[in-house]
């Protein structure tokens, strides 16, 4: 089947992105991005292209070509529902906070919500698709919800898991490794199948384009995160090794990733990986791992998380120890709070955990990020811990503001605007003596002691 009008339910990182491409790269399909958020909506709809409600390089070149021609940002969920042949579920799936699984496994109150509006709704037959992330066999559950509230319309489920990383988002879309697209295997499924696929045909090369059967689809996007998680937490672990023997992890990390069977992705140092997904994947894994019995396993990849959390704490306590051992003023700019450089995407960022840290030891802590604003720091700090102290806090739009009160600083997200700094004019004017906390390992450490700083990174001195 040719698809004329495709409805996308979830505005967010994912489904405004992706739909955006999908529209640009096909000019003949009306592709309606609906959200039940009306604010995120009249945001992508804003004028003033700045205003989008995610920030991806190359993005608002995409809108501005296809908004008001083929691709629309609309909260008539129902009207677009109706009105569309196949329908994406780009919706969040976040870790449980009550109930079973809870901490663990994904919740799907939203999928299923979208399930059951879709099944209301629909007055001729559709094709699902599941953007999202979700557990293996969740389509499964999605089926029963459509044939529960609705018997009369037939409803094909596809599973189309998504591979972009935020802030390279446009180019993981215009060029994507590969396409999954699972389905079940029937004259009806492959139809469907073939509609997906035919739509992926207008710009990504078909042998980049995989089948598979719906479960595989599902496990796959699962496992794809938990797979990269693990090798950030590799390394991760090795830094503090290398900081006891001397070894250096930038060269032993080039020396691993030069081999062709590990590849040099995925290998960079960090205070932590954060972003909504590694985290809930890998916990989601470990969850559905557990709930077979496998014990082992489960415990295996929940040990990615427990490095994770362990890098973060000890980079947390080498500032604090520091203050402490060099009797500075208690305080810190923390420079950079987005999960990673080139988005405004703050959610479980490094930066939340090692700021409520330093809070809980009475460390004061002004922040500064180019893209994420005082609104949503503040969200993020009482939404790990309610309780936080406020007056500790300090959000500033000029990093250099108050650098004088300051005589550390610690670099959180690895933006290119702080590589690039005129370091030796903020030494200047640091007060002495001044310590950095490189918890990307960004800087040139020789370029950096010269100046005359204490340098602090992971895994090299
Ligand atoms: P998001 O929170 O940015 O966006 C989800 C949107 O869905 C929100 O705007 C919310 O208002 C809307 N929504 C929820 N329920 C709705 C409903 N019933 N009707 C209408 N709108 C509804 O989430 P995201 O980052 O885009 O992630 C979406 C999914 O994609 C998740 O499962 C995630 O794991 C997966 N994913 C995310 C990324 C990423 O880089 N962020 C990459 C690959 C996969
Ligand atoms: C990740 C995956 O890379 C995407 O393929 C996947 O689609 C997505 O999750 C998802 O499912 O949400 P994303 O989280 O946007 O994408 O960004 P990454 O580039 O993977 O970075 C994740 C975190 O790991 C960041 O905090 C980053 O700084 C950190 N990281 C990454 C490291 O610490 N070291 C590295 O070598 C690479």
């Amino acid at each position: 089947m040719k698809i004329k009008n495709i409805c996308c339910i979830g505005a967010g990182y994912v489904g405004g992105p992706t739909m955006s491409i999908i529209a640009n790269k096909n000019p003949n399909i009306r592709v309606n991005v609906v959200d039940m958020n009306p604010e995120k909506i009249n945001a992508w709809n804003s004028k003033n292209l700045q205003d989008l409600p995610v920030f991806e390089p190359g993005l608002s070149k995409v809108v501005k070509e296809a908004r008001g021609r083929n691709l629309f940002f609309s909260t008539d969920v129902n009207y677009h529902i109706e009105n569309s042949e196949m329908i994406f579920i780009s919706v969040n799936t976040p870790t449980k906070i009550s109930g079973e699984g809870k901490g663990y496994a994904a919740d799907l109150k939203y999928v299923e919500a979208c399930a059951k509006q879709i099944a209301e709704i629909s007055k001729t037959d559709k094709i699902i698709v599941e953007k999202s992330t979700v557990p293996v066999r969740t389509s499964e559950k999605i089926k029963q919800i459509l044939r529960l509230h609705n018997s009369k319309v037939d409803f094909q489920i596809l599973s189309n898991p998504e591979f972009l990383a935020e802030g390279t988002a446009m180019r993981d879309l215009e060029i994507p490794d590969r396409v999954l697209i699972g389905g079940e295997n029937t004259p009806k499924g492959k139809k469907a199948i073939q509609s997906l696929v035919d739509i992926y045909l207008s710009w990504v090369p078909e042998k980049n384009i995989l089948t598979t059967n719906l479960w595989s689809s599902e496990l796959s996007k699962l496992t794809a995160n938990a797979f990269l998680a693990q090798r950030i937490s590799s390394i991760n672990s090795l830094s503090e090794l290398c900081e006891e023997t001397g070894a250096d992890i930038e060269e032993v990390s080039k020396a691993i990733g030069m081999d062709s069977r590990i590849g040099s992705s995925f290998l960079k140092t960090s205070v932590g990986f954060g972003g909504s997904c590694f985290q809930k994947d890998i916990l989601n894994l470990v969850y559905i791992a557990r709930s077979l019995g496998f014990e082992k396993v489960a415990n295996y990849w929940e040990q990615v998380i427990i490095i994770n959390k362990h890098q973060r704490d000890r980079f947390s306590k080498k500032i604090a120890d520091s203050i402490k051992q060099n009797n500075l003023e208690n305080k810190v700019l923390l420079l950079g709070w987005a999960f990673k450089k080139n988005t405004n995407d703050s959610r479980e960022s490094a930066a939340i955990y090692v700021a409520n840290n330093l809070l809980k030891k009475n460390i004061a802590i002004e922040i500064y990020d180019p893209k994420v604003n005082e609104d949503q720091i503040k969200f993020d700090l009482s939404n790990l811990n309610t309780n936080f102290d406020e007056s500790l806090v300090n959000y500033v739009t000029d990093p250099f503001s108050n650098i004088s009160d300051y005589n550390t600083i610690a670099i959180m997200t690895e933006w290119d605007i702080f590589k690039n700094f005129k370091w030796e004019e903020i030494y200047k004017k640091i007060k002495k003596p001044a310590f950095i906390f490189d918890g990307r390992n960004i800087l040139n450490i020789e370029m950096i002691k010269k100046i005359g700083f204490n340098y602090c990174g992971l895994g090299r001195k």
